[in-house]
């Protein structure tokens, strides 16, 4: 399916069902900026969760803060942000439409890259079990001839890059080709740099206005707290800080849903190590952070790290992860080694110590740290689009049904149980709504009680409510109800009084951390 089929698909299901609204929609929305609804924010609420017991609760040595978002602007120029947080930039003069030359020549590599695919898929196809993949791709004129091409490409393009040269990266859209989605032409402008920042001002014109900026990353707010936590925490290396809140980058590609927002959340953590000791704890880091993803129950198949081969000149390791999304791999979350650079940089601008005493060796030195990031609502897209299906039903008279069902792992699920008396009479509801009075307090329950069961067990299964409870006339008689899984669709009669049992088990947060702590 096409990246934007997948992407409307997606789009349409988490409007319909109160997980992501087009922010400002009644005045035709704002692009890329979007809002959760009463779904989304519980699973949103859940995914931060996760994240944040996995560092903060299961690490003695981890903290969390919450910083503000404005911050002194002195804080961007010292990180690099206000210089160097640039997209390169190119228009097409006949649309009119802006586009991130990186990303056109990245989507045009992607381009060449399914077409080997899709030549290889088609050679696996006709010769079956005897189909040598690799013997194939050494062989295959055209696929060479593909992989000739793409290579090419990647060459130039990484040298562009690393050598900022943006001229370059122009002719390299000009040489490939490249034409502009929406007008079909290749009549481009310069490429130029933009950067990312969104600024505002502070006090009024009178007093002598500031120009200050919305914080770009959430990681800049832990390195400047990283001694008031030291010393008021009395934390001592190695140790971290973890912090979960939003970021704001003025994107230029906006049309992946929440791929790229300009108004997004960070989970980071900044991990301060002893200098010398940073590539240790990076090689540490990478290991706990894909358990992380892996203890979800998507298939550790999905995730691969995408090393840095090209380092940013304050890093000495770098790695992504990558989540196989419908339309790809792509990143969710990244790991860098930032050495000591950042505290390095505030103590200059800021002329304050940023050492940490060192009790064991008698000494004050500036920490290196290690950084994971992960954005929330990347995230949030990687959990929807992996628990998407749409399943063929058969009836028993042969005919098929469709439904679509979000197996959301349990514990992440907005909604843990559907209640749904029978028929709207009899003393059911009541009793509905004594079993919700019950479980209130431990799980999010939701009263359902309009259309036939069949119908509301659909409306659950695409909300991707894990279990849903029928009250029927036999409750009324021996305290029994049907309970009905998500996934398996068996129903099977429980007494009431185990419900928490059955239901606790699997939507606590204990089994996943539990999966993912040291070995
Ligand atoms: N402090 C490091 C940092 O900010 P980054 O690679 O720019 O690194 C980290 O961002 C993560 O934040 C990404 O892996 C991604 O999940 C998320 N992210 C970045 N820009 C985003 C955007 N415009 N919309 C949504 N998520 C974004």
């Amino acid at each position: 399916m096409a990246q934007e089929d997948i992407f409307k698909k997606l789009t349409a299901h988490c409007k319909e069902y109160g997980y992501v609204f087009p922010s400002s929609e009644i005045y035709d929305g704002l692009s890329a900026i979007y809002d959760y609804g009463q779904h989304g924010v519980e699973l949103k609420n859940n995914i931060r969760k996760y994240w944040w017991d996995s560092m903060v609760l299961l690490h003695e040595n981890i903290v969390g803060i919450d910083s503000a978002i404005f911050m002194h602007p002195a804080i961007w120029k010292a990180s690099g942000h206000v210089d160097a947080f640039n997209d390169p930039l190119i228009d097409n003069r006949d649309s009119k439409k802006r586009y991130r030359a990186d990303i056109l020549i990245e989507e045009h590599m992607a381009g060449i890259d399914g077409k080997i695919d899709r030549e290889i898929g088609k050679a696996a196809r006709r010769f079956g079990e005897a189909f040598d993949e690799k013997q194939y791709r050494e062989t295959n004129k055209r696929v060479l001839s593909y992989q000739e091409k793409l290579d090419g490409i990647s060459a130039r393009y990484s040298k562009a890059m690393n050598d900022n040269n943006l001229q370059e990266l122009r002719q390299i859209i000009l040489d490939s080709e490249i034409v502009c989605p929406v007008s079909g032409t290749r009549n481009w402008t310069e490429v130029r740099q933009f950067n990312l920042m969104f600024s505002t001002e502070t006090g009024s014109t009178a007093e002598g206005a500031n120009k200050i900026y919305l914080r770009p990353e959430t990681a800049q707010g832990i390195f400047v707290n990283f001694l008031n936590v030291q010393k008021t925490g009395r934390m001592k290396l190695p140790f971290g800080i973890a912090q979960v809140g939003k970021a704001f980058r003025n994107e230029i590609v906006a049309r992946q849903f929440i791929f790229r927002m300009r108004e997004f959340e960070q989970m980071e953590m900044q991990f301060f190590v002893k200098p010398g000791t940073e590539l240790e704890w990076f090689e540490y880091w990478k290991e706990a952070r894909i358990r992380w993803f892996r203890a979800l129950g998507f298939g550790d198949d999905n995730y691969r790290f995408h090393d840095h081969t090209k380092l940013a000149h304050y890093a000495n390791a770098a790695t992504d992860i990558e989540y196989k999304f419908p339309f790809g791999f792509r990143e969710v979350e990244g790991i860098h080694s930032r050495t000591d650079f950042d505290l390095r940089q505030h103590q200059q601008y800021s002329g304050k110590r940023m050492q940490y005493f060192d009790p064991e060796k008698g000494e004050s030195y500036i920490p290196c740290v290690v950084e994971t990031s992960i954005g929330l609502d990347r995230m949030f897209l990687h959990i929807i689009s992996a628990s998407y299906n749409e399943e063929e039903l058969k009836k028993d008279d042969g005919s098929s049904d469709m439904r679509v069902v979000m197996k959301l792992p349990a514990f992440l699920a907005p909604v843990k149980l559907a209640v749904m008396p029978l028929v709207r009479k009899d003393g059911l509801p009541e009793i509905a709504e004594k079993i919700i009075q019950n479980l209130k307090f431990s799980f999010n329950c939701q009263y359902d009680d309009k259309d036939s069961i069949g119908r509301r067990y659909r409306r659950q299964d695409a909300i991707g409510t894990p279990y849903c409870i029928t009250i029927d006339h036999q409750t009324r008689e021996d305290e029994t109800l049907t309970i009905r899984y998500r996934d398996s669709m068996i129903q099977e009669r429980v007494a009431v009084s185990q419900l928490p049992e059955i239901i606790g088990e699997k939507v606590s947060f204990e089994g996943p951390l539990r999966k993912i702590q040291d070995e």
